[in-house]
């Protein structure tokens, strides 16, 4: 069956702050959703609540049409849901196998066994081009390979969809362009769906066959990365004159 994400008119608020302000969208497995906004506009908020780190001030977040809103993160990651971490965060300790391998013994897959799961891990650390430093330490790493170790982490849960929050962020040029190639083709491969938080318009619009725009926390655009890239409103709140010619 394939699985669909649907998030309702919800809503967050922080005392005063209006984080989330009534915003609905909708992930299916197999597509790619960007989520696009200024600075403080609510992105990562909104992948808190579909994860279930905090709860909904108001509005519905569903899973094939069960209501998950509310529930504590550990079910809804069970429930194949994942989300990595705007800043990477590893078990230091551990290397990537081991960080790997836990994500599989806790998430959707609930590989009990060591063994298994450390096989698991293996196969994700292959897949996101991190095979040569399976057995390194995480806290070793650079920041691109913490970026990829954050990804690999939800893939080793099994979750069908992936909540990413800036994975793309921090990357020279080459490495983005690597980044980009490699999560087309893990995309493909696996066939996850996915909700991509990202500032970096090359990968965003590259990766994602659909853009929902928020702006102080409300939804002011969707559509396809040209017709996003394209609307006046967008340009206004986000991303400047100049960039409506610039290459994607
Ligand atoms: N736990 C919290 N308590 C209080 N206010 C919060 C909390 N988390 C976020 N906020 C506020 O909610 C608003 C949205 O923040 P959020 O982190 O979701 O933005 P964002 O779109 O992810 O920004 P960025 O692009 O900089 O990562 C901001 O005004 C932020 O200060
Ligand atoms: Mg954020």
């Amino acid at each position: 069956m394939t699985r669909v994400l649907e998030v309702s008119q919800v809503h967050k608020y922080f005392g005063g702050v209006r984080a989330v302000q009534g915003v609905s969208l909708a992930v299916q497995e197999g597509n790619v959703i960007g989520l696009i906004g200024p600075n403080g506009s609510g992105k990562s908020t909104l992948l808190n609540l579909i994860a279930g780190v905090m709860k909904p001030t108001k509005g519905r977040i569903s899973l094939d049409g069960q209501r998950i809103d509310g529930w504590p993160a550990h079910r809804i990651v069970e429930q194949g849901i994942a989300k990595t971490h705007q800043i990477p965060k590893p078990f230091l300790a551990m290397t990537c196998r081991e960080n790997v391998a836990v994500a599989a013994m806790f998430g959707s897959n609930k590989q009990k066994d060591q063994s298994e799961a450390l096989e698991t891990a293996g196969r994700v650390l292959t897949l996101v081009g991190l095979e040569g430093k399976a057995d390194s330490i995480s806290s070793n790493l650079t920041v691109q390979e913490r970026k990829r170790l954050e990804f690999a982490r939800v893939l080793g849960t099994g979750a069908r969809i992936l909540l990413l929050d800036e994975i793309f962020a921090g990357l020279s040029p080459e490495e983005l362009r690597d980044a980009i190639g490699m999560f087309t083709q893990v995309q493909k491969e696996v066939g996850f769906g996915a909700l991509v938080v990202e500032h970096v318009m090359r990968a965003v619009l590259t990766v994602s066959g659909h853009v929902v725009v928020i702006e102080e926390g409300t939804k002011i655009a969707d559509g396809s990365p040209r017709e996003v890239v394209e609307n006046p409103a967008v340009i206004e709140a986000y991303l400047g004159a100049e960039a409506v010619h610039a290459p994607t």
